[in-house]
């Protein structure tokens, strides 16, 4: 038998969705499953979108281009779906570049041979206690896997208000042939980054290139 994966999130299911959410899932949800990726579009992927405000922000400013939002967490999920449709259930005009895979990003990855312009990772969630510590999803093996799915001018962007993960991802990339870069970007505002449980005062960004450079 196969070995399971290390699971990298918490729970897939919070409090009880509405008539509309469910009727979202059931019936919007598989329209917009990524299984049929241009080939010719440029791709950005997000990674745990949570409710989705950055992925509703990207998938604004790049009408041309396809924006896929991976995220286990299905009231997350149906956050997002109500946000992009109107009262009758059909995605408005400025999200229809969007696609979702409600799952684990690991498995979306193993099963596309896509390449993206962009991966962001913002505020992935840090396990703090030492014994959680392999449940990260920033492993160098999977950094490396992303770096495997981008262009060749490609770059993954991480945020995390978690200094202490932060630092820790610093070091996986170390085990990487790839090189990191510390920029400073103000602009990102997510539901996780304004509850800011780390109690530190501002998220730190990271970029990774595909190039290496
Ligand atoms: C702390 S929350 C941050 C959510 C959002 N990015 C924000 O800033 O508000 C981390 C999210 O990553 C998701 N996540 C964890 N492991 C994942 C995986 N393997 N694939 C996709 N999403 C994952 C979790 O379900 C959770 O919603």
């Amino acid at each position: 038998m196969e070995k399971q994966e290390i699971r990298t999130f918490g729970r897939r299911h919070g409090k009880k969705l509405s008539a509309r959410q469910t009727m979202l899932i059931d019936a919007i949800l598989p329209t917009i499953f990524p299984n049929d990726l241009p080939g010719k579009t440029g791709k950005i992927l997000e990674i745990g979108f949570g409710a989705g405000e950055h992925l509703r922000e990207i998938a604004r400013q790049n009408p041309d281009k396809t924006v896929i939002g991976a995220e286990p967490f299905m009231n997350g999920v149906a956050s997002l779906l109500s946000a992009i449709t109107d009262d009758t259930g059909a995605i408005r005009n400025e999200y229809k570049n969007i696609r979702i895979f409600a799952d684990d990003v690991r498995d979306f990855l193993r099963q596309t041979d896509s390449k993206f312009e962009q991966i962001w990772i913002l505020h992935p969630d840090p396990w703090p206690k030492s014994r959680h510590e392999k449940r990260r999803l920033l492993q160098a093996d999977f950094i490396k896997m992303l770096a495997s799915h981008l262009t060749k001018s490609g770059e993954i962007i991480i945020g995390t208000d978690h200094w202490e993960y932060f630092e820790w991802i610093q070091n996986q990339v170390t085990k990487t042939a790839l090189d990191a870069h510390t920029p400073d970007i103000q602009t990102i505002h997510t539901r996780y980054q304004q509850k800011n449980k780390a109690g530190t005062t501002t998220p730190k960004y990271m970029i990774i290139r595909a190039s290496g450079d």
